[in-house]
């Protein structure tokens, strides 16, 4: 199945498939270095919009993974609503997708698979970062890197309780090409009870 063109003919009827072609074309031709990049969208407990870019890294049947500080601002946002939106813009391809949907937590089991299959430094930085609480200096931040490094020297480092990831299960997904004279193709997929309904919107 060709990956471009958003004509009705040709789409597939679940989005995921459509997502997972537009995704290895962006990853194989955009050039991109992050092509798995997106903004994650939140709503606060105070209903004030906040949006911050993170890495995909998981996407398949069952929804869009990532992951990150339970106990930062988006961590406290998605307690508070779960709902938020995901949105990637691949530039050179002239492609946007926008997702939204229900977070999840995933299983302890899929994060300590994903955390143990992290780079060291990275591991040790989920110990050290209180992410999105003030910071006094950056000696401070690296002491706490040197903290957590004699802590667990010489074993293996276990997940903070803090440190996890969501699961977003797609409840819309709208796919958008640009083409010439701003006449863009948009189609968007909404969930229904038996599957999805896909309509197509003026751009
Ligand atoms: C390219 C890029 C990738 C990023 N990936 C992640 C990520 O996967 N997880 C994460 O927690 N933060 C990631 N960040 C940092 C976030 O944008 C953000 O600064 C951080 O998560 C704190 O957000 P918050 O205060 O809204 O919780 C990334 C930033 C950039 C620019």
């Amino acid at each position: 199945m060709t990956d471009w063109g958003l004509g009705e003919d040709t789409l597939p009827p679940d989005p995921m498939t459509l997502f997972a072609l537009w995704f290895e074309r962006a990853e194989r031709e955009s050039g991109l270095e992050n092509p798995n990049a997106f903004l994650l969208s939140t709503v606060a407990a105070d209903g004030a919009p906040d949006g911050r870019v993170l890495l995909l890294k998981g996407a398949d049947e069952s929804g869009f993974v990532f992951y990150t500080n339970k106990e930062s601002t988006k961590g406290r946002a998605l307690r508070h609503e779960t709902r938020a939106a995901m949105t990637f813009y691949w530039d050179p391809l002239g492609r946007q997708v926008r997702v939204r949907g229900e977070t999840t937590d995933v299983t302890d089991e899929e994060a300590d698979a994903y955390f143990e299959s992290r780079p060291l430094g990275s591991r040790i930085g989920a110990w050290a970062s209180r992410q999105s609480q003030p910071l006094d200096s950056r000696n401070a931040l690296e002491e706490a890197v040197r903290a957590a490094e004699e802590r667990f020297a010489g074993e293996t480092v276990p997940r903070p309780a803090h440190w996890g990831g969501y699961r977003l299960v797609p409840s819309s997904i709208e796919f958008w090409q640009a083409g010439p004279f701003r006449l863009h193709d948009r189609m968007r997929y909404d969930r229904v009870a038996d599957g999805w309904r896909i309509t197509r919107l003026y751009p």
